[in-house]
């Protein structure tokens, strides 16, 4: 399998981390762990991409992406046995995946949720020379550097986001609801004194209990402005992506299983930052507005599943991109009791790991 599985490109339109990347870079020695910790949406992951990149030069360039989210450490290992090539057999997979790791390599393990697994996967990997960066919203880890991430200038007081400076303190600094009213008024569809009224006549102040962590109103909010202003295709390309079952899917994918044939029904997306591209032609929406989109979408499991795994079937050497799609694919089989499903995709991934 010659294909490189992706790793996200340096982001744009970083604001507001300069001090944060210079000690972060600086912390990053040989071997390193380091977390970086914070709420949703404040910014670890985008941090996390921007300061690989720019360390990427001492590790000649090997990084390697892995969001590990709330998987068990089997999983895990099996994902990274997947993506680098090595045996799967539960003997040798932790050898194999040290020897893939011989040199000095960067491993990003974005989304960090089981303390368990994690730190078995990096007891299991110390032997090799990797430096770690993680990102979590918490963390309880020994043996690893905890950085914690707020929001960019949250404690300067400042503005990261100048055209919507004055929404900053109603979306409470948040990134992710500055960077999505950012691209509103940037396309000219709203100004930022309409968008504060629309804010404050929907109660964005008003204090309740949020559901979890997701359960960002500010954002909720942007996503019900937009939702009017979308057209159908856009509403369902945004459903799909909110439903989807891995952590981000090929354009093509996304038009297919959100029927439309028009590309300007996902540029829409792009625009307003609705969505975001992690790699050339691949996009994914933020867990937070995700949680937003669920609530006015249906969830479409099946199709989703007949999609990836016949698509993997097809052509196996997607696997490296879409791996997460299948892990999950697995994991939905199981949680549905669906017998016929979970031999599909153990006999799928045998052939897989057969040809890698
Ligand atoms: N420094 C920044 N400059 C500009 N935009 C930012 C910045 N940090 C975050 N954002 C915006 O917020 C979004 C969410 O950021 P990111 O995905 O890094 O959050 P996170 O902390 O990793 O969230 P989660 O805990 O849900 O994984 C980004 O896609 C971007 O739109
Ligand atoms: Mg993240």
């Amino acid at each position: 399998m010659s294909q490189r599985a992706a790793f996200p490109p340096p982001p744009r339109g970083l604001r507001g981390r300069r001090a944060e990347l210079k000690t972060l870079a600086h912390a990053l020695t040989p071997g390193a762990r380091i977390a970086l910790v914070g709420s949703g949406g404040s910014g670890k992951s985008m941090l996390a991409a921007a300061l690989a990149h720019r360390v990427a030069p001492r590790f000649g360039g090997r990084l390697f992406w892995f969001r590990i989210g709330a998987w068990d450490y089997r999983t895990l290992v099996e994902m990274l046995a997947l993506r680098f090539g090595t045996t799967r057999d539960r003997a040798k997979v932790v050898r194999g995946l040290c020897s893939a790791l011989a040199e000095p390599s960067l491993v990003v393990l974005d989304n960090h949720e089981d303390d368990a697994a994690t730190a078995r996967l990096l007891m299991a990997l110390a032997p090799s020379p990797t430096t770690f960066i993680i990102t979590a919203r918490r963390c309880l880890l020994s043996g690893v550097l905890l950085f914690p991430v707020t929001a960019p200038e949250v404690t300067s007081g400042e503005s990261a986001f100048s055209r919507v400076a004055t929404l900053t303190r109603r979306l409470r600094w948040s990134p992710l609801a500055l960077d999505i009213a950012d691209a509103f008024v940037a396309s000219r569809a709203t100004t930022a004194p309409a968008l504060a009224q629309f804010l404050d006549a929907h109660g964005v102040s008003d204090v309740h209990v949020m559901e979890h962590e997701d359960d960002l109103p500010e954002v909720a909010l942007l996503v019900s402005w937009a939702w009017s202003r979308l057209s159908a295709g856009s509403r369902r390309a945004l459903g799909v992506l909110a439903h989807a079952f891995g952590d981000d899917t090929d354009v093509a994918s996304l038009m297919k299983l959100a029927r439309t044939r028009d590309a300007a029904d996902i540029s829409a997306l792009e625009g307003w930052h609705l969505v975001q591209e992690v790699a050339q032609n691949r996009l994914t929406v933020h867990a937070v507005v995700r949680h937003a989109v669920r609530k006015r979408t249906r969830p479409m499991p099946e199709v989703i599943f007949e999609h990836y795994v016949s698509m993997l079937e097809r052509d196996p050497s997607r696997v490296l991109t879409e791996q997460t799609h299948l892990f999950a694919a697995m994991d939905h089989a199981h949680r549905v009791s669906d017998m016929q499903a979970m031999l599909r995709v153990e006999k799928l991934l045998s052939r897989l790991e057969q040809s890698a």
